[in-house]
């Protein structure tokens, strides 16, 4: 999924919802001081958390599923899901699994990654995962190359249930994929499994292909249908048409990018909505719709709705340029990433307790998967 993207379309393509009316105004009073994420619809759509907060309310809980691919560096996009998902942990105190597909992207040849490729982003991804904050007794990370044994027996209730017309359908795939993708979906439906309770998974809208065939076979296994809460991808740099990639370095800010290269990066690259000279810029206005520096700043970094209000009225009018609204942006993502990265160096003592030694790494590792 790439580009400019027709989010109103995707909600009826993929049979989802959007996120109005009274189950607006809970998630905003959920997510507190970030219920500008509702009131801007950067998160825009879910299935059925109306009915997660119900259970929520009536004390039966839920847990909460979110993962990443380690091709490679993160980016800003990433992270922000992994924030997110945290934030949903603080204010419900609930449980979090969090896959690591090392697997999946092994077996992406386009990636051309080695195993041990794989083996070693997935450590740096996991770090920067650990920085967050998640709660280390209540959070388990599962790296699929050292858990699928182990959950084997679930996998393959899943996989038994899922015939290859209906993955080929969803996913495309074609005589030339490898078979490794066939039997995939059932390993990332699995954590959507790991407890009887209904499970929210947040991410981006380009995961809900595997939502989609969880939905039909979670009933009939005992468990219940997955819910969602999508949010709209971070767009990239260098512009709205573009896709964000860390393999395309200037289309995005990676987490490990140094002061001076997101400098660099915003500065060159970032698509602009402004004039070409100064002159023009003043008489004519800048246009926010297009500029990315004022879509990142409105999807994610500049919370306060006086304040991007304000830029954007100030840019359209003229009266600021587009060099200084990039400076604005520069401000708020080196801010950001440095503190991130300020966690990330203390996050390796704690990678232990999200994958084994945690109480709820722990029990799961003890769960046994044959009954
Ligand atoms: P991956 O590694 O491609 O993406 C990790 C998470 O980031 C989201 N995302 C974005 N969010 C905002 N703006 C963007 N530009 C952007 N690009 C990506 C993705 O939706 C995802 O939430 N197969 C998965 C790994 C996985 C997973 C999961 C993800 C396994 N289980 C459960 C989410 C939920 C993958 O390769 O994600």
């Amino acid at each position: 999924m790439s580009g400019r993207v027709d989010y109103d379309r995707l909600i009826r393509d993929f049979g989802t919802e959007p996120i109005t009316g009274s189950l607006e105004r809970k998630l905003e009073s959920i997510l507190g001081d970030k219920a500008y994420l509702v009131r801007r619809r950067i998160l825009f759509s879910h299935r059925d958390l109306n009915l997660v907060l119900d259970d929520y309310e009536k004390g039966k809980g839920f847990f909460l599923y979110t993962g990443r691919g380690p091709s490679g560096p993160m980016h800003i996009g990433h992270i922000i899901q992994f924030y997110l998902t945290k934030w949903l942990q603080d204010k419900f105190n609930v449980n979090v699994y969090i896959q690591i597909t090392d697997d999946e992207k092994f077996l992406e040849e386009k990636r051309k990654l080695s195993y041990s490729d794989s083996q070693r982003w997935a450590k740096d991804n996991i770090l920067e995962i650990a920085a967050v904050g998640f709660d280390p007794d209540k959070t388990f990370i599962l790296q699929d190359t050292e858990f699928i044994g182990h959950s084997y027996p679930l996998i393959l209730e899943i996989a038994r249930r899922v015939n290859y017309s209906t993955a080929k359908a969803v996913f495309g795939f074609s005589g030339e994929t490898n078979i490794g993708f066939s039997f995939y979906p059932a390993i990332q439906i699995l954590p959507s499994l790991l407890e009887k309770k209904r499970c929210l998974i947040p991410s981006a809208i380009d995961q809900d292909p595997y939502w989609r065939i969880q939905r039909d076979i979670a009933e009939p296994l005992g468990y219940q249908k997955a819910a969602a809460l999508h949010s709209k991808f971070i767009p990239a740099l260098t512009g709205l048409d573009d896709k964000m990639s860390s393999s395309k370095p200037e289309t995005t800010i990676n987490l490990n990018d140094d002061e001076k290269t997101i400098k660099n990066k915003i500065y060159r690259h970032a698509f602009s909505g402004g004039r070409s000279s100064i002159d023009e810029h003043r008489k004519l206005g800048g246009n926010p719709d297009v500029d990315v520096p004022f879509q990142w700043l409105y999807m994610f970094f500049e919370p306060d709705d006086k304040k991007i209000e304000e830029i954007r009225s100030e840019y359209r009018a003229g009266r600021l340029l587009t060099g200084a609204l990039k400076d604005l942006l520069v401000a708020k993502v080196t801010g950001f990433l440095a503190e991130h990265r300020r966690r990330r160096e203390k996050a390796e003592a704690t990678v232990h307790l999200f994958k084994k030694d945690g109480s709820l790494a722990k029990e799961v590792w003890k769960h046994d998967f044959t009954k």
